[in-house]
Parts: C-alpha cells; sequence; structure tokens
C-alpha cells in the first residue's frame, strides 16, 4: 500500500517527559502594563517578575479585575507591556512591532476564551481548518482539513465536526476552540477563564483536556476563578492589584526566594 501524502504526521512532542524542565518558556521581568498617565492611570500589571517552565500547566487565580487576563493577553502576544521585558519560547517580545508579534503569535501561541470565540457561520472542522490557515498559508487545503479532523478527534468530536456552534453545547463549543488552539500546534497555551461558561461536568473535560497537554511538552497557562481546578497545575500563581501575591510551584513558596534575587527558581525545584 503507498503512503497516503496527506496523512498527518502525529505531533511532535516538544520536550521528552524525562528531560528535566529547566528551561523557562516564559520568562517576564519588572513586566507593567498601565492605561494613561498621572493620578488617572490605570494598572493592569504591576511589576511582575515571572517565570513559567517549558511543559507546565500554571495556574492564575486572582479577584476580578486583579490583572490576570492582562497577564495573559501579554503572555499571549495580545498586548504589549508599557516597561519591562517578556521573552516567551526564546524570542523577546516586549518590543515587537504589531506584525511580527502577530506572526510570532500565530507560530507560537494557541488562544482560548471563556465565550468560546467560534465563527457561527463555520461549522466546527471549519473554524478548526481556518487556523491552520491563518497561522500558515502554505497549508495544502486536504492537508488543512486533515489537520482539522485530527484536532477535533483528540478532542472527542469527530462525530461532529460538521456541526454548527449553534448545534453544538457550551462544552462541546469549547472542545472545538481547543481543537483550534491545539491544531497549530503551539508550544503555549493561553486560556482565559476557559470553564467559567460550562457546567461543572463540562469545565472539568476541558480542564482535563488542556492539562493532557502538558504530555507532549506544551505549556499551558490557565486562568481561572476555580480554586480546585487551579490548585491542581504544576505552577500556582495568585494575583491581587496587578501583583503577584503567592506563587508556588511544585509546592515550594516561590514568593520569597524570587523577591530576594539570590535563587535560580529552576534550581529550586
Ligand atoms: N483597556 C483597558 N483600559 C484601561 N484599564 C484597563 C483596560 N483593560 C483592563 N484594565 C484594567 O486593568 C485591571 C485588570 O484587568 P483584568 O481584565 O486583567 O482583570 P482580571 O483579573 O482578568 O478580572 P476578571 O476576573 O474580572 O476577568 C482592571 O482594573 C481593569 O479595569
Ligand atoms: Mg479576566
Amino acid at each position: 500500500m503507498s503512503p497516503d501524502p496527506y496523512r498527518v504526521a502525529p505531533p511532535e512532542p516538544h520536550a521528552s517527559p524525562d528531560v528535566p524542565r529547566l528551561t523557562p518558556l516564559v520568562q517576564a521581568h519588572d513586566l507593567t502594563r498601565r492605561w494613561g498617565r498621572g493620578s488617572s492611570a490605570q494598572l493592569g500589571v504591576d511589576r511582575v517578575d515571572l517565570n513559567i517552565g517549558s511543559g507546565e500547566l500554571a495556574s492564575i487565580v486572582g479577584p476580578s479585575g486583579s490583572g490576570k487576563s492582562t497577564l495573559g493577553a501579554l503572555i499571549a502576544g495580545i498586548d504589549n507591556p508599557t516597561s519591562g521585558s517578556l521573552v516567551v519560547d526564546g524570542t523577546r517580545i516586549d518590543s515587537l512591532s504589531n506584525d511580527r508579534l502577530a506572526r510570532w503569535r500565530g507560530r507560537t501561541v494557541g488562544i482560548v476564551f471563556q465565550d468560546f470565540h467560534l465563527l457561527p457561520t463555520l461549522s466546527a472542522e471549519e473554524n478548526v481548518e481556518l487556523a491552520v490557515q491563518l497561522a500558515d498559508r502554505s497549508v495544502h487545503r486536504r492537508e488543512r482539513r486533515e489537520r482539522s479532523r485530527d484536532a477535533l478527534a483528540s478532542v472527542g468530536l469527530a462525530d461532529k465536526r460538521r456541526r454548527l456552534p449553534t448545534q453544538l453545547s457550551g462544552g462541546e463549543q469549547q472542545r472545538v476552540a481547543i481543537a483550534r488552539a491545539l491544531v497549530t500546534r503551539p508550544r503555549l497555551i493561553v486560556a482565559d477563564e476557559p470553564t467559567g461558561s460550562l457546567d461543572q461536568a463540562s469545565g472539568h473535560v476541558v480542564f482535563e483536556l488542556l492539562a493532557g497537554l502538558t504530555a507532549t511538552g506544551t505549556t499551558v497557562l490557565f486562568i481561572t476563578h476555580d480554586p480546585e481546578l487551579a490548585r491542581r497545575a504544576d505552577r500556582q500563581i495568585e494575583m491581587l492589584d496587578g501583583r503577584i501575591a503567592t506563587h508556588t510551584a511544585a509546592g515550594i513558596d516561590m514568593s520569597p526566594l524570587v523577591a530576594a534575587g539570590t535563587i535560580d527558581e529552576q534550581v529550586a525545584r
């Protein structure tokens, strides 16, 4: 039997699980996002220092307005910081132009939002295919479809791929959004309250799918209001007023170590 030229290779693992996670995928230093100036300035993120290891599941919790989405948007390359440095997957993204940032984002990041953001007139598989097309216009139409089907199968939606978003439950729509985020094989997935609009059971399915992506070395940033899910992450970050209030990795309280600046947190792990 001749090999099918359009067969999609399984995703390459980004890192072997046996290799210690020494390289941070995200390195933020003194990261600040502010709107306006002087007394009317609004602070979203205030001088944050943070490393997230490659292949980690990191959770961010905190009260409404504490800066979770702002920090997530900076790390995803959707927004630019006012000051500070931000290196993600080896690229310094804090000073990239909008065009370069968009190209970098297409190659590197998958994004999942609370309210799915699926295009309502496209089927599940067309929504996922569009993400492949936007990330890489050179991919042949048949390969786009194959990859879309594989991604939808990996979130358990092979049989519902032809449905429009309105013909899917909320949990299913979010699984389509996860398929869309992972179909480009990104190094990083940023999910901003992906379970926020779902019932508990669907929320758990979505969480498990996201957490499972770390097995191939994908780094997942999971923003949530659910403390129970947040506690299951490798790295747990709690924000307050734009700052990191508490930060735990592998059971170690990172805050005093990072604040002291005398210890490399990757070594501490
Ligand atoms: N475009 C903007 N212009 C001005 N201020 C903004 C802007 N976006 C966010 N902010 C402010 O930045 C702060 C952090 O907002 P952010 O959306 O990051 O909070 P959050 O922790 O995600 O909250 P929630 O849990 O409600 O989603 C808030 O005080 C918010 O009002
Ligand atoms: Mg938010």
